[in-house]
């Protein structure tokens, strides 16, 4: 058997504060009735003052830690994979190894906006093939809310924060990642953005003023980009290991909208009883999305080892990232 990475550890964290439709309702010309029927969110969790992406972070990965049997200075890479990290240097790996004392730890962060976990399990599986890591800490994390406008009514709806973080090491058995793939667009970079407080556009007044630190998104092509190319992926990505739809056990997409989800289980067949949404509570969480709805899943009891799981992505760049799992 060849040597691959293994998930043998789960942990998650949301923030307290709960922003229900109708706090919105409250804030912009929008209802709950419009948000549930077009993107099927009802709640998200808002990080309080002071909250950053390695708090949040660091409760995911100690959660993750505990569940693995793992301690902090036996992991000796961390890679987090984040658009809204602390700031922009050092990275909020680097951060958390502080936090964490993951002494003995390399630490990065990726940014593949929501398709940033997937790109991150690809990099850390080949870290692990490639014999350079033996326990690695691999966390997804968006504060979206500091990136909000709240005046605009067509992004203000959809993101919240959140963490999510899996704990892994080698294995050769027939477990683990299977098989990762990744892919990107550039350009159609402005499908989904965030313009500001970059070398492009650096802080200023003037950048301020017109909100280029906040995400802008053309949301009904974003919408379409999405549903073509992760109904191939998926197929594509079941195709190169051999898998029928019929043998998955689980879905576990990207949360960014119900009818997006929904359209890529009828395209494989697949009930939505094996499909694990929790956007209705969380919004779209970008790079936590996808290990929090894992770890949700692995805590309810809803995944059994041996289980064929696929993992799939979409997000700004334009990126897209599958990855098929056996549990
Ligand atoms: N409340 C009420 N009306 C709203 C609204 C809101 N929060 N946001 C937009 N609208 C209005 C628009 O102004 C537009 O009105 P008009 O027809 O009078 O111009 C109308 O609703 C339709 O807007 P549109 O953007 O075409 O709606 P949509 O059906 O595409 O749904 C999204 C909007 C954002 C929910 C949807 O496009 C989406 O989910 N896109 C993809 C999101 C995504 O995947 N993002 C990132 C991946 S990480």
């Amino acid at each position: 058997m060849s040597l691959r990475g293994r998930i043998i550890g789960t942990g998650s964290y949301v923030p307290k504060n709960i922003l229900t439709n109708f706090d919105i309702g409250k804030m912009v010309d929008t209802s709950d009735e419009w948000i549930t029927e077009r993107t099927g969110i009802k709640e998200r969790r808002i990080a309080g003052e002071g909250e950053a992406a390695s708090d949040l972070s660091l409760q995911a990965s100690k959660r993750a830690l505990s569940e693995a049997g793992i301690k902090p200075n036996e992991i000796d890479m961390i890679i987090v994979a984040t658009m809204s990290g602390d700031m922009p240097m050092p990275s909020t790996a680097a951060i958390l190894q502080g936090k964490l004392g993951a002494k003995n730890a390399a630490a990065f962060d990726i940014n593949g906006a929501c398709s940033g976990f997937l790109y991150g399990l690809s990099v850390a599986d080949s870290f692990i093939k490639s014999g350079m890591s033996k326990k690695l800490l691999l966390v997804g994390v968006d504060v979206n809310s500091r990136f909000i406008n709240w005046q605009d009514r067509s992004t203000c709806v959809l993101f919240g924060d959140g963490a999510g973080a899996v704990v892994m090491k080698p294995t050769r058995t027939k477990r683990g990642i299977l098989s990762t793939h990744l892919h990107s667009d550039g350009d159609l970079w402005d499908l989904i953005c965030l313009p500001g407080g970059g070398s492009r556009h650096p802080a200023s007044s003037e950048s301020i003023k017109n909100n280029l630190h906040c995400i802008k998104m053309k949301g009904n092509e974003t919408f379409k980009a999405a549903v073509r190319t992760l109904e191939k992926l998926a197929l594509n990505t079941l195709k190169a290991n051999n898998i029928k739809p019929s043998q998955l056990a689980m879905l576990i997409p990207h949360q960014a909208n119900l009818r997006i989800i929904k359209a890529m289980a009828k395209r494989l067949g697949l009930p939505m009883s094996k499909v694990v949404v929790n956007l209705d509570r969380y919004g779209n969480t970008s790079g936590a999305s996808i290990p929090i709805a894992l770890d949700e899943a692995v805590r309810e009891g809803r995944v059994r080892s041996g289980d064929y799981i696929l993992f799939e992505a979409f997000g700004s760049g334009l990126t897209w990232a599958s990855a098929l799992v056996r549990w």
